[in-house]
């Protein structure tokens, strides 16, 4: 019969030696991992006795992992790993009474993503949520570093294995202050638009992508008036009367003229987009966050309000 030998290290040393190869210096893995240098340089020398084998060597002042400590570092993450899969499968079988759901929102969500959380935690009070907000560019990053599991977006990478969930429809309208002429318009023709002080989000910004893709699809060219750095700021600007923006209906309050601002009736807004979430296909999914999908497919979220005005295609 197969006898199972207990291993030569411990999950301690291990993860010590992770962040020593990983970060090529026993002073940052201290640091790291808030032990004291000695600590560190102590369970290095343990594993190295159990092992029998050099995992260091001294180079100038400091230290480099030989290639035995770069197998070991290989091994110790397939070990997480497979300890994160077990912790996983032990929720699973108390019912999720414990866990993680990280998910990462752009900047408009933070609208509604509240309230979707709210239901799901009331089903799993006990899942933490680490939810981030962010603009595109940020929420595209984290999910390439795998620093979220789950993200709400309007427009995902092409360069990503990601699957995507239609949510409901972001529709985007073009606003301005209230006492722009064009509010007491019926219709306004999109060419209007040709000279326009326009009001632009940051780059990065799916908001800013998505209006450049139409104005260019459209051969539009406004006036590019600022640069803002977010919904809440495009808001106060246009409302002061610095010019139009495009914005999702999602930013802005039930009744416009509440933020202080009017949506257009221009021929062709609002630009119809949709929410998404998305996750990557090629990673294996927590049970907080498989469960969170299940959740928004069997109560899927409420559609946006109708946007006032400007939802002619032209
Ligand atoms: P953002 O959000 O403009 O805050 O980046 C829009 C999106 O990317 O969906």
């Amino acid at each position: 019969m197969n006898k199972i030998r207990p291993p030569r290290a411990t999950f301690h040393q291990l993860r010590t030696l992770e962040a020593v190869v990983r970060l090529g210096s026993i002073t940052r893995a201290a640091q790291e991992l808030h032990l004291t240098q000695p600590t560190v340089s102590s369970q290095i020398h343990e594993l190295q006795s159990a092992l029998d084998t050099p995992l260091v060597e001294p180079v100038g002042r400091g230290i480099r992992p030989t290639e035995a400590a770069r197998l070991l570092h290989d091994a110790a993450l397939d070990i997480f790993a497979r300890w994160t899969r077990f912790e996983e499968d032990l929720a699973a079988l108390h019912g999720l009474e414990r866990g993680l759901l990280r998910i990462a929102g752009v900047t408009t969500t933070e609208y509604f993503i509240a309230q979707w959380l709210r239901r799901y935690t009331d089903r799993h009070p006990g899942v933490d949520i680490e939810l981030a907000v962010d603009n595109r560019d940020a929420v595209v990053r984290r999910l390439r570093e795998d620093d979220t599991e789950l993200a709400v977006m309007m427009m995902p990478p092409d360069d990503l294995p990601l699957h995507s969930m239609p949510l409901m429809r972001n529709p985007l309208v073009l606003i301005s202050a209230l006492d722009h002429p064009w509010t007491r318009a019926r219709r306004v023709p999109r060419r209007w638009l040709d000279g326009q002080p326009l009001l632009l989000r940051e780059p990065g910004s799916g908001t800013r992508l998505a209006t450049e893709a139409y104005l260019r699809a459209h051969g539009l060219t406004p006036t590019r008036r600022a640069t803002l750095g977010s919904n809440e700021a495009i808001k106060h600007a246009v409302a002061a009367g610095l010019g139009l923006a495009v914005l999702s209906r999602h930013a802005l309050a039930d009744d416009p003229a509440r933020d202080g601002v009017a949506v257009l009736p221009v021929a062709g807004f609002p630009i119809e987009r949709r929410w998404l979430l998305v996750w990557r296909r090629d990673r294996r999914l927590s049970l907080a966050a498989q469960r969170f999908i299940e959740h928004v497919q069997a109560h899927p979220p409420d559609e946006a309000p109708t946007p006032a005005g400007g939802t002619g295609a032209g």
